[in-house]
């Protein structure tokens, strides 16, 4: 039975747990905090709060693990918070567990480009930002450990969706102006591909790739689907928030994954919202 540390089991580190269990992998999930680990509890596999920016705490841990992924998350902290749980996590990693392949869930932040260009995992990955170097840095160290990166879009899901938040605040705001291409993934498709990552390490080797839907998409888009969809009027005359990451627009590409047989169930914006996301929200699909 091959084993798996899920170092982060959240949002999406707990969809993945739940269906490498199913596949028959003997799992292990971390949380930071205990609260977190209890509740879980009534898992089917082991979860337990390790600090991965705490070199002792990763150090103590005695079990084998073939795989480890980590999709920890810094909440959205401070740079120095992405050093701590991206980078100083990586390492403890490594160093805990040398024999062990390493899959690091990185973002498509990391591409900085400007003019709605379609980027590729062989595109420049020049992040302006302090955060996105941090993740460019831990990218780095886990490849020159013969480990692998997934980039991963925006992720959205049953109960997680960004812009419908935003627009169900009335923050949804057409940018005509600065608009901008959103790459986003469904959280069930992330979880596909990690498998398939994980089950094909060995002929892989140390390998980038996005995971992203199939059609990015403009911003303002998004929102004058949700405005028709949900009949609610879009506030315009308001000014656009700035956003978190810089200023970048790009098309992210999945053709690099797709290409290794992975399919999202979710292809699209539209597909997501109908079919998953509006109804987890209580709106009918
Ligand atoms: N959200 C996005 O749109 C997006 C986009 C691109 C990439 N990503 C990446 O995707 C990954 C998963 O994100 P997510 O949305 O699933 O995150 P999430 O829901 O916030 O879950 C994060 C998990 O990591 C645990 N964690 C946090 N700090 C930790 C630490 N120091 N040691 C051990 N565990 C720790 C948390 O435990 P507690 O509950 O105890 O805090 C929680 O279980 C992250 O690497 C994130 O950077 C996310």
């Amino acid at each position: 039975m091959p084993r798996i540390l899920i170092a982060g089991c959240g949002y999406l580190g707990q969809a993945t747990a739940d269906l490498l269990h199913e596949r028959g992998w003997k799992v292990e999930g971390w949380t930071a905090s205990a609260p977190s680990a209890r509740q879980l509890a009534a898992k089917p596999y082991a979860v337990r709060a390790v600090d991965v920016t705490n070199r002792a705490a990763v150090s103590s841990v005695h079990e084998e693990f073939d795989v480890v992924i980590q999709c920890a998350s810094s909440g959205g902290g401070d740079a120095e918070e992405y050093r701590r749980i991206y980078l100083a996590g990586a390492r403890n990693l490594l160093h805990a567990f040398p024999r062990t392949s390493l899959l690091f869930t990185s973002s498509t932040s990391v591409y900085a480009q400007k003019r709605g260009d379609i980027v590729d995992e062989t595109s420049p990955a020049n992040p302006a930002h302090e955060k996105g170097q941090i993740l460019r840095e831990a990218e780095e160290l886990v490849l020159s450990h013969n480990g692998m990166v997934a980039r991963l879009g925006g992720i959205y899901g049953p109960g997680r969706s960004f812009l419908l938040r935003k627009f169900l605040a009335g923050e949804g705001v057409p940018d005509d102006a600065g608009d901008h291409f959103v790459n986003q993934v469904h959280r069930d498709d992330i979880v596909s591909a990690l498998l398939l990552l994980v089950e094909r390490r060995a002929d892989l080797g140390r390998q980038i790739y996005n995971v992203v839907d199939n059609q990015p998409i403009l911003a303002r888009d998004t929102y004058q689907w949700l405005s028709a969809k949900l009949q609610r009027s879009l506030l315009t005359g308001k000014v656009a928030a700035g956003r978190k990451r810089g200023d970048s627009n790009k098309r992210v590409s999945n053709r690099k994954l797709r290409a290794l047989g992975w399919e999202p169930r979710y292809p699209n914006f539209v597909v997501a919202m109908t079919e998953s996301i509006l109804p987890s929200f209580g709106f009918e699909g």
